[in-house]
Order: structure tokens, then sequence, then C-alpha cells
């Protein structure tokens, strides 16, 4: 699919300013090749609510072929290549991607939605895995374990698991990639990716630039479906060793039951219910901006997103007050304008959720103090809704209890740190939690009290390369990313030698 083959205006003009058009494709790539089947599927614009392009729609039998050229792909390289080849590797994709990233981003805003500018951020954010990945390649150490029998040594390799399925999502369709596959490719493992039905144009790019890379063609393929049922493949062939899966927790639990039947390694990013506290010591400003930073970014689709803000009553006005101030500065419309600040939802789902959220609070109590409505002047068909506060929220209310993934600031009020520890805690999920206190005692026993996999004190970013990233509980299991992030694409082999005195 080229700009000239795309029938929405919008997206043809923006892709007709791409420096390398080329980067743009709706096909497969496997077996070493580009692949494109007469059965697609489209993928939509969301600001507009067009048909972008179409993609290739692979079967079950295209993730078997995948998957059996990426074993060959996976002996070949885990044998014949080095970490510091591999790492080589590694730092040409990251130059491409850089070299890049304007292209990505764009590609990234016609099929998400995100603004520009936070397009290119998460590319950006997406190349630091693959920089980072390429110096921990070289640093996949083992061990020398002191033996309890005598003439004995033990060592430990750190070697490649296999062939990793990558099943990826559309909020970060960029960086939730390379954070997976930088590591994967780093320990010598192959790959076989099933990207997201929103959003699997900017797959296709990156997977573009890593064979330009270098990166052998066997050793990383992409299969684009809309088939769930052919993309379980991955899950269920025994010549897979690992998963590595981002999403919901129902899919996350429904895959991860599916991968224990020939018992895979295992890595789920899931779904979160992120408290963000603001106690009365709290610098509200610093508050304020951590909200708008976790709360609004991607329009409020991310996993670590604040989904339940609470504020300690005795600075709730005040709190208050200067979110609804910060929140009306933003300006919702189609991400590639330059004056936008909010761009529209991935898909229509996306803002029933967000209404239902508000519609099931108000009529419990709550009071709408801003948005709730589609903004008056953007397309009135793109899956458009304005950044939205409500105040008076209690725990009955749904949105206490499911992730809005939208822009929707629910504020609870709260007198004692007991209790909101308590209210903090009172969910299934554990993925980030934040909190804002300059009282360096309780930072420390409040960062410890919150059942959560990341935390964040006094700043509401928390995603970088070098910070392990996962949940607890129903967020799921492993941690991408870091210096943890290689152990989850490797395995320990324990070597014992004996008889060294022989
Ligand atoms: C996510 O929402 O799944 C990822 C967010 C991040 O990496 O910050």
């Amino acid at each position: 699919m080229t700009a000239a083959e795309t029938a929405n205006p919008t997206a043809a003009a923006a892709l007709k300013r791409l420096s390398r058009p080329d980067l743009f494709t709706g096909s497969a790539f496997i077996d070493g090749k580009w692949v494109q089947p007469d059965k697609t599927f489209p993928v939509y614009e969301p600001s507009t609510g067009e048909v972008l392009g179409a993609v290739a729609n692979m079967s079950r039998s295209d993730f078997v072929t995948g998957i059996r050229s990426a074993d060959i792909g996976f002996r070949n390289y885990s044998t014949s290549t080095t970490a510091h080849g591999r790492s080589a590797l590694l730092k040409k994709w990251y130059d491409l991607i850089i070299a890049n990233k304007d292209d990505i981003a764009t590609i990234l805003v016609l099929e998400n939605g995100k603004t520009l500018s936070e397009a290119v951020g998460e590319v950006v954010y997406a190349a630091s895995f693959v920089s980072w990945f390429a110096e921990e390649a070289t640093r996949a150490y083992g061990d020398v374990i002191p033996s309890s029998m005598p003439n004995t040594t033990v060592l430990t390799l750190m070697q490649p698991v296999g062939v990793c399925g990558i099943i990826t999502p559309w909020n970060f369709p960029a960086a939730m990639i390379t954070r997976k596959i930088a590591p994967a490719l780093a320990v010598g493992c192959s790959v076989v990716i099933k990207p997201p039905s929103e959003t699997p144009y900017t797959a296709a790019a990156l997977v573009k630039l890593a064979i330009e890379a270098g990166i052998p063609p066997t050793v990383i393929h992409l299969i684009p479906t809309k088939d769930r049922e052919a993309a379980t493949e991955l899950c269920t062939n025994p010549a897979v060793k690992k998963v590595s899966f981002t999403g919901s927790t129902n899919v996350g639990v429904f895959l991860s039951k599916l991968a224990m039947g020939t018992m895979k390694k295992i890595s789920m990013e899931l779904g979160g219910n992120a408290p963000f506290i603001v106690f009365d010591d709290a610098d509200i400003d610093l508050a304020v901006l951590g909200a708008m930073a976790c709360k609004f970014r991607c329009s409020g689709q991310t996993c670590v997103c604040a989904n339940r803000i609470f504020v300690h009553n005795k600075v709730l006005h005040e709190f208050t007050k200067k979110l609804i101030a910060m929140v009306s500065t933003l300006k919702v419309g189609f991400g590639l304008d330059k004056s936008t600040t909010q761009g529209p939802l991935v898909n229509r789902d996306g803002v029933n959720k967000v209404k239902q959220h508000i519609e099931d609070a108000v009529s419990k109590g709550a009071k709408l103090e801003f948005g709730g409505t589609v903004p008056q002047d953007v397309n009135p068909n793109g899956f458009f809704i304005a950044p939205s506060i409500l105040t008076g929220v209690t725990k009955d209310m749904l949105v206490a209890n499911e992730e809005t993934f939208g822009p929707l600031a629910p504020i609870f009020a709260f007198d004692t740190e007991d209790e909101v520890i308590s209210l903090a805690n009172d969910s299934e999920f554990g993925l980030a939690g934040y909190f804002f206190s300059k009282d360096v005692n309780r930072i420390l026993r409040v960062s410890s009290a919150l059942e959560c996999g990341l935390v964040g004190v006094n700043t509401g970013k928390i995603s970088a390369a070098e910070s392990p990233f996962g949940g607890v509980k129903e967020s799921g299991v492993g941690r991408e990313g870091s210096k943890y992030g290689l152990a989850e694409y490797s395995i320990i082999k324990a070597v014992t030698i004996g008889n060294t005195n022989a």
C-alpha cells in the first residue's frame, strides 16, 4: 500500500511527505520474504474513522510456516553470531530507527491517533530499548559456583531460549515491539511477531529497518492477522519456547493457559488500575504536572495511566482547581496538526468506555467537573472524547474497578494514610502506582506498602529502558527492559565439571 493507494485524503497527504514511502507497508514478512495475500483486513485512521489501508490477513498455516522458518533461523543465528556481533546488529538497527524517526512517527500517528510529538517521543523510547539491549548483549554473564563436592566446578551458561512468539498492543505500536524483541535478538533468539490489528504499519516499518540493519531474515517474522485463533499457534506450537504478550488480563490468562500446554516460558504485561495519591504534604503543582503526564499521555491509553486519583481532603480543592485549569489548556484534534496536544482514541469502543464510566459515576453521585463531551471542532466520525475530570468518586463506581483506558481523571477524597493505602491496594491489578509527598519516611513506607510492580514518587514518568517494567497480582509476570530483561529470553544451564583432579 502506498500513499497513492490509500483512499483516505488526510492520510494520503501525510504519506506523500514520507522520505521513505516504502516504510508504509501492509505486507507480512515470513521466511525472509514480504508477502501480500489477497485476503486483507482494514486499518482505520482514528481522527476520521476512515480506512487507512488494507493489511495482510494471515492464516494459521502462515504462523506454522513462520515458526518453522524461525526455528531454522534460531539455530543458525544463535550458533553463528557472537554477543558482540549481535550487539553490532542492534546498534545498526538503532541508528536506522533514529534516522527514520519522523517517518515512523508519521505512520504511527496515522494508525494510532497519538500526537506527532508523542509519536516521535515513542519512537525514541522504542529505539532506547534497542540501544540498551545492544549493550546488555555483551553482558549475558553466567556464574562460577563453589561446589560442595571435591574436585568439582559448577558453571552456569545463559543461553537463548529459542523461538519467541511476540504479541504486541496498539497503544505503543513501536516501543512494545522493541522492548520485547531487542532482548530476544540480543541473546540469540528468533522472533515471530503478531502485531496488533489496529496498528500493524509501525511494526512493518521497524521490521524493514531491522532487515536493513542486517538481522538475518529468518530470525524475524511479522505476521499480521485479524484471526485471533490463528495467532494462538504462537502459544501452542511446540517449536515456540517463549511467549511475550502485552494486553488485557483476560487475554493474557487465556494465552498463558495455552502456553502452559507445552511449558513455554512466558512474560505477561497485563492490565492496570493505577492509584495516584496526593498527600497533604505534597507539592501540589508538582502533583498536577505528574497527573497530567501520566493520566493524559497517549490520551489515557496506557497500562500505567493513573486510573484512580486519591487526594487528601486538605488539598482536594487546590489540586482539583489546578488540574482543571491545566486540562482546559489541552487541545484535542488530529495528531499531525501542530496545535494538537490530545489525539483521538484508537477506536469507537474506547470512546464508548469513557462515556460509560462517566455516566455510571454521575448516576451514583459523582460530579463531572470538566469534559465528558465530544469536542466541537473535530471530525464527528473520528474517535474523539474531551479530557474529562470527575470529583466525588467512590469505590462502588465502575471507574474505581475497571481500567478506563481513556482521558478520564476520577478524583477520590481521603483522610488518612492507612485509609488510602487500603483503597489503593483494593484491586486485583498491580502494575503502576504513584504518590506525591515530601516526607522521606512516608516515601519509604508507602513505596513498600503499595502492591504494584512500578512506583512513581513525586513524578508521573516512570518508564525507561533501564528500569524494570512489569506487574504483580493480575497485572502479569516477568520484567521488561533493564538488566533483568535478557533473562526473560534466556535459559540458565548448570554445567557441573567433576573429577578435575583426574
Ligand atoms: C503500556 O502501557 O503498556 C506501556 C507503557 C510504558 O511503557 O510506559
